[in-house]
């Protein structure tokens, strides 16, 4: 079994064997409904449990498509209703639990720390559906949209974050270094990558291109990302950091300085930081973007439960 909680962890044959696996996947459901199980069926019988201790709406709804379509159940459990959340149960009983009831567990939460406890203990595998430092079924779900798009390997294209420096981006830059792509980052000096995650691409191998200039990081873009200014566990002065980025909305003249036919990516949920006329434009592929999630995800719970050639 493996464990999915952060791109930088997993090999780059890993991570390719799971794109191929949703590519051939998506190619065989063509003319099948949201709840028509793959012919396969390889999780029958199996039970995904999930718990979100933070709001979710895209990674919910594909985590429960993605178990169903594989002949698997899931069940979601509420934090507010576990003894965990009250104290009264440690992680270790609740992880051991879990292993006996299910086999595998996705996970939304508020802390780092949680997700590496609960990997300890638990002999099943566990999914990050997003923490405060990253979001890696997110990303890896984009590169796949991008590729699907783009015809070509993500290798062979110029991508662009303008945004804050939140989980997204987090797991963008590991994507960056296992895919060997060019990424260039536009963000406000004040929110740049932070200490630990300089270091982090540093020492690795990159192409990595940090701009306090949102149209110097999107000349020449293949691919524009963009997310929230806010995000879930911001605990900031929301409209003084929303005016620090007055300069790096997503509009039609930003767009402007990105290669002929660029895309415009964003994970979702949104806010001013982009443009209606970008946001709903033919360039922008946001939809398909969500939908990918279900395609991508059920080759990761293969790849969890070893069920990957
Ligand atoms: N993009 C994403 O993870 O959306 P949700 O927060 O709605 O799950
Ligand atoms: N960066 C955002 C992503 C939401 C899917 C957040 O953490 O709120």
């Amino acid at each position: 079994m493996n464990h999915f909680i952060n791109l930088k962890d997993i090999s780059i044959g890993d991570l390719r064997k799971i794109l191929s696996d949703a590519t051939n996947r998506k190619k065989n459901r063509k003319n099948l409904d949201n709840l028509d199980i793959d012919k396969d069926s390889p999780l029958r019988g199996k039970l995904l449990i999930q718990m979100f201790e933070e709001s979710s709406l895209r990674t919910r709804l594909s985590f429960y498509l993605a178990i169903k379509q594989l002949g698997g159940s899931t069940l979601t459990l509420r934090p507010d209703e576990l003894h965990l959340s009250k104290g009264s149960e440690s992680i270790e009983d609740t992880a051991k639990i879990l292993s006996n009831f299910g086999n595998a567990f996705m996970l939304r939460t508020d802390s780092d720390k949680k997700l590496e406890e609960f990997s300890k203990y638990l002999s099943i595998p566990i999914i990050n559906g997003l923490s405060p430092s990253s979001h890696p079924t997110q990303i890896l779900s984009d590169v796949f949209t991008v590729e699907e798009i783009k015809k070509k390997p993500i290798s062979k294209l110029n991508i662009t974050w303008i945004g804050d420096s939140n989980n997204v981006l987090n797991s963008l830059i590991s994507a960056s270094i296992k895919f060997s792509f060019k990424l260039n980052i536009g963000c406000p000096k004040k929110y740049q990558p932070n200490k630990k995650i300089l270091n982090f691409i540093k020492n690795n191998e990159n192409q990595i291109f940090i701009y306090n200039d949102a149209k110097l990081a999107a000349k020449g873009a293949d691919v524009i990302f963009s997310d929230k200014v806010i995000s879930m566990n911001d605990r900031v002065n929301k409209k003084r950091k929303l005016n620090h980025f007055k300069k790096f909305k997503i509009n039609k003249k930003l767009m402007s300085f990105t290669k002929k036919g660029c895309i415009f990516l964003h994970c979702l949920p949104r806010g001013p930081e982009v443009d209606e006329n970008v946001f709903l434009s033919k360039q922008s592929k946001v939809w398909q973007q969500a939908v990918n999630r279900v395609h991508v995800q059920k080759s990761i719970l293969l790849y969890c439960l070893g069920k990957l050639g």
